[in-house]
Order: C-alpha cells, then structure tokens, then sequence
C-alpha cells in the first residue's frame, strides 16, 4: 500500500479569500497526521495564491511525519528550500496563469535548470522527486540527474474517460515499471480522488501519493452539517 501525502495547499487557498487567519494549513496539517497522513505536502509557489513563507516556517517545526515541499526551480523558491530543510522537495512546472499544475516537468526541455536546482536541494541534505508525465525518456534523463524519485503526473489519467481512461493508466504502469527498474522511488498524484485512486494505488512498487484537493473538498462537505449545527446552538 502507497503512503499517504496530504496536500494542504486548498486549506491555504480558503484562508487567502479572506486574507484572514482561519482556516490555518498548520492546524490542518495537524489534523491530517493524527488520521495517519504519512507525509505533508505544500507548494509554495512564486505568486504567493495560497501557501505564505510563515506557512512553511511553520510546518517545519510541526509536522512529524515528512515534509513533502513542491516548488518550482525559481533561485529564490529554492533558496528558501535549501534553509527550510524538508524532508522531501518536489520540483513541479509552474505558470502564474494557471489554475493548478497543468504538466509535468520538462526535463528534456530545461535539463540544465533542473540539474541545477536538483544539486542545490541535494546540496542542503534534501531528497528531490521530479513530478513528471509518464513518458520514458523523461524517466531515464531523471534518473540520469541523480534524483531520489519521480511524482507520476496522474492528471491526464484523472480526467480521461472510459476507453481514454484504461490507456492513460497503462502508460501509467508503463512508466511505474521503467522508474523502478532504474531504481527510483515511484511516486504518483495529481487529480485522484475518491473514485479514481484505487487502479493508481495498485500500480507495482508505488510508494507515496499525493492527494489534495478531493479531500479538502470531502472534508468542506463532511464538516458542514456539524459547522451549521453549532452556530445554530449558539444563537
Ligand atoms: N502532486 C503535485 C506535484 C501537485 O502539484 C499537486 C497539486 O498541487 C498534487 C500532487 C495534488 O493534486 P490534487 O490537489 O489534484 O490532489
């Protein structure tokens, strides 16, 4: 069975609508170990839309279990990394107008970028996944810069239906299996769900998945009913 890493990021997302205190990503960092969450994830990313440098600061000193920090190969992102010392970084794509992470990383395209961040993270004592599509060569220039392990970019597969689906999954055991005969560590997320995990979680050899925004959005709907029914106790 793959460990659990709990992406906080959307509990951040919520608390930047208002600009406010609540709800704290730590606090729910918190909550996510004592349910037996394995690792904690967070992305800090350059424009600062959710997770906050006290955010990170925080968590370092709270989190118990592994923290698991996506970043970008932006100079500054990664200095903060190299000081903060997580468990774990992962380098992920990032574009200021998108929504959330839309591609893997293109090693082949930024093979000297990445080389670069990938041995300042090394450098400072810290294990770095590459959070990749599932193709291949990807794979082999990965293992070729010495990384610890890949981040299988799932969300092609989370969004495809039916026959779609069955192949987006195949490659996705396609490249779990070149990953882990070159020795990586095989990790995978982006997308899953309550619904979808399970073909994902029985890949061979996967260890880790990372899984955000359907359970922020259960806990929202899980959480409402006793929410409403305490501030009706109180008026
Ligand atoms: N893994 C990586 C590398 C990501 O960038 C994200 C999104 O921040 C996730 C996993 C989690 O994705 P989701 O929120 O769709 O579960």
């Amino acid at each position: 069975m793959p460990e659990l890493g709990v992406n906080i990021d959307h509990v951040a997302t919520l608390r930047q609508a208002r600009k406010t205190f609540e709800p704290d990503p730590v606090a729910a960092a918190v909550l996510a170990e004592l349910a037996g969450a394995d690792s904690i994830t967070l992305h800090l990313r350059e424009d600062r839309r959710h997770i906050q440098d006290r955010d990170l600061r925080l968590l370092r000193e709270t989190v118990t279990t592994k923290l698991n920090l996506e970043l970008s190969v932006s100079e500054e992102i990664i200095g903060i990394a190299c000081q903060t010392k997580p468990e774990q970084a992962t380098l992920v794509p990032e574009r200021r107008e998108e929504v959330t992470t839309e591609g893997g990383l293109d090693v082949v395209s930024h093979r000297v970028a990445v080389a670069r961040a990938v041995q300042r993270l090394q450098a400072a004592g810290i294990a770095v996944s590459l959070f990749i599509d599932p193709d291949p060569r990807q794979i082999q220039l990965a293992k070729e810069l010495g990384v610890e392990a890949i981040e299988l970019h799932t969300g092609q597969y989370a969004l495809a239906r039916g026959a779609d689906q069955a192949q987006q999954l195949a490659a996705l055991v396609a490249a779990g299996k070149v990953a882990s005969d070159l020795g990586l560590r095989l990790h995978a997320g982006h997308g899953l769900n309550y619904h979808n995990v399970r073909p994902v979680a029985t890949i061979a050899r996967m260890l880790e998945l990372n899984i955000g925004h359907s359970i922020i959005s259960r806990a929202v709907l899980v959480g409402l009913e006793r929410a409403v029914r305490e501030m009706k106790d109180l008026l």
